[in-house]
């Protein structure tokens, strides 16, 4: 068989706490049957004080790393999608290479891509290894607990922690990447944005005592409309630039934000609700690291079998979106 660009092994970790819907009550006037009906969201994981996010991101590296049979050496490049970084500057990927023990290869973030970051990142990885033969770690991480307002309830509830890491590469029996697409509207910048921090908006002593560095700014409305059409119409075209249908799909794995978008999508592109992966119930959304813990997970659970064909996609703050279809 020919080699093959695509993952050589999937990895994921969230961190052991998990916090239940009911315990949302303390912080904010919610209750269980809100978040359930609104999201789907049951429980969601919380990062320990002592954990920040190279070492969710380094423990999902480890597990993919692993499934791949590969040691450390021999990565040759680190992609984080991550908007939860471990400090400002630089970027995680740099603590990423020094915690794994990595050579002193190539290695930056994909920073504020919201949701779509991770797959922007596959993307990017499959086009640096059809120009050099080289094996890459992806990495989608959030630590986005410690950096939300635990008062917001229209932000709050939805989000939880976590990591999901690829290797990509070339091999005989890598599931492939077949195609990709993404795409971005940045005149809607505003309807889910965190604004301070930046130089619009240095941060201050005023900035810090409004809040205003941990107000995340979303229309909900807004964002769930767009986010079905995107994701919808990235995927249908991802399948037409295959030459398939969504009749040849065995198994959709959507950013996992919210069930209603989920079930909106899977309507929209007219699959059986049975081939839609869900996981949002467990761990609420985990931006850049939704779609490969979803993965991982969906692989673990013997919900893809060889032969598959299998629909990413995924949709965030910019707006970016982008679809990526995989062959088990
Ligand atoms: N508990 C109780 N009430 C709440 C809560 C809460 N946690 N959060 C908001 N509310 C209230 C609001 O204050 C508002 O009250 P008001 O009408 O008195 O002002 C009311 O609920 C809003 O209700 P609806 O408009 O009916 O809510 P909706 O059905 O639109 O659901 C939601 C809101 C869940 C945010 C939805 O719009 C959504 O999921 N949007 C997509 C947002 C998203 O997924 N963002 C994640 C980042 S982007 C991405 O990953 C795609």
């Amino acid at each position: 068989m020919d080699d093959r660009i695509g993952l050589l092994g999937f990895g994921a970790y969230v961190p052991e706490r998990c916090m239940n819907n009911q315990e949302w009550t303390q912080y904010v006037d919610t209750t269980d049957e809100w978040i359930t009906t609104r999201t789907g969201i049951k429980r969601r994981r919380i990062a320990a004080d002592d954990e920040t996010t190279v070492d969710l991101a380094a423990a999902a590296a480890e597990v993919a790393l692993a499934d791949a049979g590969m040691a450390v050496q021999d990565v040759d490049e680190i992609i984080v999608a991550t908007d939860t970084p471990e400090v400002y500057t630089p970027d995680t990927a740099a603590f990423l290479q020094d915690r794994l023990g990595a050579r002193r290869v190539p290695a930056f973030d994909l920073g504020g891509s919201g949701c779509a970051g991770f797959l922007l990142g596959l993307d990017l990885a499959r086009a640096r290894v059809q120009q050099r033969d080289r094996r890459i770690l992806v990495v989608g991480v959030e630590l986005i607990s410690r950096l939300m307002n635990w008062h917001d309830r229209n932000i709050c509830v939805l989000f939880g922690d976590g990591a999901g890491a690829v290797v990509v590469g070339r091999a005989a029996d890598a599931v492939e990447i077949v195609a990709a697409t993404a795409g971005t509207d940045g005149s809607k910048a505003d309807i889910l944005w965190l604004e301070a921090g930046g130089s619009r908006v240095p941060f201050s002593r005023e900035v810090a005592a409004s809040g205003a560095h941990r107000k995340l700014v979303m229309k909900g409305r807004e964002v769930f409309r767009e986010a079905v059409h995107h994701m919808a119409a990235a995927s249908r075209q991802v399948l037409e630039d295959a030459g398939l249908g969504i009749e040849d799909v065995a198994l959709v794995v959507p950013h996992q934000a919210n069930l209603r978008i989920i079930q909106a999508v899977g309507g929209a592109l007219g699959i059986a609700a049975e081939r839609v992966f869900i996981n949002v119930h467990e761990y609420g959304n985990t931006g850049s690291a939704s779609v490969p813990l979803a993965l991982w997970e969906a692989r673990q659970m013997g919900r893809i079998a060889p032969g598959d064909l299998v629909l990413l996609t995924a949709f965030g703050a910019g707006f970016h979106w982008s679809a990526v279809l995989l062959q088990f």
